[in-house]
């Protein structure tokens, strides 16, 4: 049997903590397709380029490679930043089409997650779930990360960093961030990440059966 899952939804909604989760439930590969964008930004800016010139960003996404995605600097806010400034251009997301769908094609199917997934990447998914949380949820849980690293953050100017991203991926004309018309939605304001993933499971077994 085939099952892929499409997980998409804003900055902060736990979105990747379930794909992750979901793809180890069920025996799946994952692909957190967000790193793709923010190795893109990576290499431009490697590259001494400048994020808004679509023509580097383009040749960074044609040319960027599966086995840099586990770098750690591509996690945190700043590469989340700069990944939505390169995702904006059709080019770049045309140039990570195939590898995104080539990964899904697997025989036993594929969890992705992202901003597109349900409506561009795999617009055939078997099981499309759109994660939500409150703006001041997802600034909170923002807020507790950095604490953890010892950094001091303000949690206001994460509420505002989170809108303006929102705002970017949900403005933008190319594959703008937005639920799939056949997603079923799951808001994790108030779950902890375990209610949220029974929660999910719930919702994939509503669809799919047992
Ligand atoms: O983990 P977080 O939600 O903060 O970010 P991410 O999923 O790594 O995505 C970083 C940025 O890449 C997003 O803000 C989007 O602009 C872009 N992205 C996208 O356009 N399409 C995707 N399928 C995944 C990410």
């Amino acid at each position: 049997m085939t099952l892929i899952i499409a997980i998409d939804g804003p900055a902060a909604s736990g979105k990747g903590t379930l794909a992750k989760r979901i793809a180890a439930h069920f025996g799946l590969a994952w692909l957190d397709t967000g790193l793709l964008y923010r190795a893109v930004a990576r290499d431009v800016l490697a590259n001494g380029g400048d994020l808004e010139d679509v023509a580097a960003a383009e040749a960074a996404a044609r040319s960027v490679l599966a086995v840099s995605l586990s770098d750690p600097s591509l996690r945190g806010p700043k590469a989340g930043d700069a990944a939505s400034i390169v995702a904006k251009f059709p080019e770049v997301r045309a140039a990570l089409l195939d590898y995104q769908r080539a990964f899904a094609a697997q025989d036993d199917g594929a969890v992705l997650d992202g901003r597109d997934i349900g409506t561009i990447v795999c617009p055939d998914a078997h099981v499309k779930i759109f994660v939500t949380a409150s703006d001041e949820a997802r600034a909170r849980r923002r807020y507790l990360e950095h604490q953890a690293r010892g950094e001091d953050v303000a949690y206001e100017d994460l509420l505002v960093d989170i809108r303006q991203r929102d705002a970017r991926d949900r403005d933008r004309a190319a594959a703008p961030m937005v639920a799939a018309h056949d997603a079923l939605r799951l808001d994790t304001t108030e779950l902890d990440p375990d209610q949220a993933f029974d929660a999910v499971i719930e919702l994939i077994r509503s669809k799919i059966g047992s």
